[in-house]
């Protein structure tokens, strides 16, 4: 099985979860504000790779759980990964016009209302978590577990704390542990959290959480380091415009072929650690496959 034979029907799943999420929202509220509904579905059906969605399903697969049964959390970390990059995007932060190919949320609706959209998803995120009760598979314990977990690697501990580091931190003057810092933060901690989210769900074991830990802190920071390569690489970003303001990056730090190396001993690492486990690791494996050869 490729990586591309697995996402597929599972991105399918994903979108059409997250776009019935927002029809319920739109069926629900006055048209004053549907332009908030808008431009909700503007950022969450413009071709994101639904990587945090993927890892969730997949480390329920891992657990021997039904993928059916996380969707709203998937769906809820999507938001707040969304959320993340309308903000991320916004002239205050890194002033970046094109997002997935298309202008960024507050090119085509304003930036007041790209701050109140990344609101809106932040808010509503919880509102998906809620929903797992409905699911009837979990306890009103690990739920809230679940919210914890969510609340502790979005917020000021996690993601928020990492981007405060990244707009605020002068690129010459870091280290690499200082770097590693941010990266961690700002885009493993959401990472890690999709992995980990399935297990506070279920109540999985601690040795079977600490595999997974390991897993998603491997894979969480890959990405950011693959992230760092592919713009090293790539004269005009994928799908992305070019850059405005220089940002903390590996490729500042060690040369690009260090950086590949980096990238590969952490996939291995991440990968040697599941992969005895058989069928059932399969979906982290190929995702961390994915992640080490990525082009976009
Ligand atoms: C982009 O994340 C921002 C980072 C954290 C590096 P993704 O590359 O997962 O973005 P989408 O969702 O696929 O657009
Ligand atoms: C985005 O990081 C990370 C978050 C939004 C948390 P970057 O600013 O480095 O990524 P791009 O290039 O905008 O996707
Ligand atoms: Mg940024
Ligand atoms: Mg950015």
């Amino acid at each position: 099985m490729t990586f591309e034979q697995y996402s597929q029907g599972k991105v399918k799943k994903i979108d059409s979860y997250i776009l019935n999420s927002l029809r319920r929202y739109r069926e629900g509220i006055s048209q004053r504000l549907v332009t908030l509904i808008d431009s909700m579905t503007y950022s969450l059906e413009s071709g994101g790779k639904r990587l945090r969605p993927l890892l969730c399903i997949a480390s329920t697969e891992y657990l021997g759980g039904n993928p059916d049964s996380v969707m709203p959390a998937a769906c809820a970390i999507e938001y707040i990964h969304t959320y993340s990059l309308i903000h991320d995007d916004l002239p205050a932060m890194d002033d970046d016009d094109v997002r997935r190919g298309k202008p960024s949320s507050h090119r085509r609706y304003t930036e007041p209302v790209a701050l109140l959209t990344g609101d809106s998803l932040l808010t509503e995120a919880f509102g998906q978590m809620a929903l797992l009760r409905e699911e009837k598979a979990f306890t009103s314990d690990r739920i809230l577990d679940g919210f914890e977990l969510l609340v502790h690697h979005s917020g000021i501990r996690g993601m928020v704390g990492g981007q405060l580091l990244d707009v605020t931190s002068a690129e010459s003057a870091l280290t690499l542990p200082e770097l590693e810092f941010i990266h961690i933060h700002k885009t493993g901690a959401m990472i890690l959290m999709s992995v980990l989210m399935p297990a506070k769900l279920m109540g999985a074991p601690p040795e079977t959480v600490q595999r997974l830990r390991r897993y998603g802190e491997a894979v969480g920071l890959a990405f950011q380091i693959s992230d760092d390569l592919l713009d090293s690489e790539q004269a005009f970003r994928y799908a992305r415009g070019p850059r405005k303001k220089p940002k903390p990056s590996y490729v500042h730090l060690m040369s690009p072929a260090e950086t590949r190396d980096k990238l590969n001993r952490l996939i291995d690492s991440a990968v040697s650690g599941v992969k005895n486990d058989g069928a059932r690791a399969e979906p982290l494996v190929r995702i961390a496959e994915f992640i080490r050869s990525r082009k976009a």
